[in-house]
């Protein structure tokens, strides 16, 4: 089995020193690589800038990316041949709409920055999805949880998204705990205790591995 997995945040340049980022420290999806590779599958992590190491198992691929269009360039290349999809980045939304060349000078009182939309990678790989690939998405709410998540469910095309909620103490960014509810495209949901990450991972990719075989 060939799994794509999305990790970190990514980077959005504004000058040569400064950019645009997030708070993801990637400890979610490089414990989701080490859970797949040690289910036994080769495993293709594209991570965005972060402070862990590459993973060391043999089986994981690790390819270091900064920005959205970078991020989006890998995955592309890779998931025409992966079985699984796992979208766990937090990719930024928006980037600057020009990247200066020279350092930008402090000057007047206010500064505006004008944003242009990133791709979705998500939702672009997934409308060229064929009927036997599994793709698996996050979703991270603060209100309406459940019918955000299933509103990204639709629009990217997953076959099973993780949902945190912000409201659970200890779930989220930053934390080694997460407190997640899987939902899949059938409607189906399981509602996981608070754990450490490594424990969440397993979770998931045990979700992942029996859906599969009646999978397509
Ligand atoms: N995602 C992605 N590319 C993007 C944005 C999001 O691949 N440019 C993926 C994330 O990796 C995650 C899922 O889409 O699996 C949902 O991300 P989220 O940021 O919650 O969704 P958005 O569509 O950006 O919605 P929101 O308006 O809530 O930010």
């Amino acid at each position: 089995m060939r799994v794509l997995l999305t990790a970190g945040p990514t980077y959005e340049p504004l000058d040569p020193v400064r950019f645009i980022g997030n708070r993801s420290t990637g400890k979610m999806g490089y414990a989701l690589a080490e859970a797949f590779a040690a289910s036994g599958a080769d495993v293709t992590l594209i991570s965005g800038p972060t402070n862990l190491p590459d993973p060391a198992h043999p089986h994981i691929r690790t390819v270091r990316v900064q920005t959205a269009d970078e991020m989006y360039a890998a995955a592309a290349t890779e998931a025409p041949a992966a079985d699984v999809w796992v979208f766990a980045a937090a990719v930024a939304d928006y980037r600057p709409a020009t990247v200066a060349r020279e350092k930008i000078k402090k000057s007047g009182y206010t500064l505006t920055l004008e944003l242009v939309k990133n791709v979705d990678i998500a939702a672009t790989l997934g409308k060229t999805k064929r009927p036997e690939q599994f793709s698996v998405g996050f979703a991270l709410e603060t209100e309406q949880e459940e019918e955000h998540a299933l509103g990204k469910l639709r629009r990217k095309n997953f076959d099973l998204v993780v949902l945190n909620s912000l409201r659970d103490a200890g779930a989220g960014f930053g934390h080694d705990t997460n407190k997640v509810t899987l939902l899949a495209a059938n409607g189906q949901k399981t509602i996981f205790e608070l754990k450490p990450k490594a424990a969440v991972a397993h979770d998931i990719v045990q979700a992942v591995l029996s859906r599969l075989t009646t999978h397509a």
